[in-house]
């Protein structure tokens, strides 16, 4: 599959903050590729560098192979913009917000027209097109602001968290039309803190924080650098370092994070098994208040690199 999107070394400095700290990765045609990161981590300002709002400070960008620092008017032309702030003419109606984007870039009369119609209908606003977008549902602004990165058919589509603050069915239709235009051959960068969207849309992903990609693969790849096995969670009044004493004796017990007070084990495939990893704990005095075994997934990964959870 030939690359849509190539990022290398991208890097932005503000003052004192590094917002994006170098990083790398590249898209293939016909993929969604996911940044999934928490408030802060350089998503945004990942996205303005790569549509050419804002100037790295380091980095390259190229968009089918052409840099957007030698030609932005074609790379410009390949690419979609949705923004995370829904940026419409509120006392416009869809279809006007449309054509007027439309004209920006160069479409006119018939085509134009035709053009609005089909993303009207593809985005499920037709019955509404000429209604001022001040009367819309949150989920309905965002499915025009959608629609209005599309309007000019670009090969690579820039989402940035396109689902924020709307219900769950308005965000299913969202991410269904994402999947649609995929299916018609375009390509897709898609941000977002919802690991669950992560996990259900993209080919494969970037776990990012503090501006720098500290994973990447597909959804089973990533949950497999945590390695097989079961995750267990113990909580109780212990310390970190008596739990991590107790854990470094039982066979295929592995650390995921361990605080006081609290911790997380990947207890591995084809080791001794979850009650006989309990038994070695306890037998090394320890008592719980709570003990919780899973599938790990990847919020689990997003702990174990960051040290954080994902949502505030
Ligand atoms: N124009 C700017 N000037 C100074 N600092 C900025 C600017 N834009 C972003 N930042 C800082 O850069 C860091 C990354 O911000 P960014 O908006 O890229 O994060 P994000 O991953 O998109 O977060 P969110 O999920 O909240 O949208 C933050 O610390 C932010 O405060
Ligand atoms: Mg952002």
């Amino acid at each position: 599959m030939a690359p849509v999107l190539e990022v290398r070394a991208l890097r932005k400095v503000f003052g004192d903050l590094t917002a994006v700290d170098g990083i790398s990765f590249t898209v293939n045609e016909g993929e969604i590729y996911g940044f999934l990161g928490p408030n802060g981590a350089g998503k945004t300002t990942s996205i303005s560098m790569i549509c050419g709002l804002l100037d790295p400070t380091e980095g390259e960008v190229l968009v089918q192979g052409i840099g957007i620092r030698e030609n932005p008017r074609e790379v410009k032309r390949r690419l979609g913009v949705v923004p995370q702030e829904v940026a419409v003419y509120e006392e416009l109606s869809a279809r006007q917000n449309l054509d007027f984007w439309g004209g920006i870039f160069g479409l006119r009369g018939g085509i134009l027209k035709k053009r609005v119609a089909e993303l009207l209908e593809q985005v499920g606003l037709e019955d509404r097109a000429d209604e001022p977008v001040k009367n819309f549902s949150g989920g309905m602004k965002r499915r025009l602001n959608l629609a209005m990165g599309l309007v000019h058919d670009p090969q690579l589509i820039l989402l940035d968290e396109p689902t924020v603050g709307i219900d769950p069915q308005a965000r299913h239709k969202i991410l269904d039309i994402v999947k649609e235009v995929v299916a018609q051959g375009r390509t897709v960068l898609y941000t977002t803190h919802y690991l669950e969207e992560a996990e259900d849309l993209c080919d494969r992903l970037a776990v990012i924080d503090h501006g720098r990609i500290l994973a990447e693969g597909t959804v089973d790849g990533l949950k497999a650098q945590l390695g097989e096995g079961s995750l267990l969670t113990v909580q109780g009044q212990f310390t970190a370092a008596s739990l991590t004493a107790a854990a470094a004796r039982v066979e295929g017990l592995q650390p995921v994070e361990i605080a006081d007070g609290r911790g997380m084990l990947m207890v591995g495939n084809g080791g001794p098994g979850v009650s006989h990893s309990l038994e070695g704990l306890f037998s090394a005095g320890l008592t719980f208040d709570d003990i919780n075994i899973k599938e790990p997934n990847l919020e689990d990964l997003f702990l174990k690199l960051t040290g954080r959870e994902l949502r505030d």
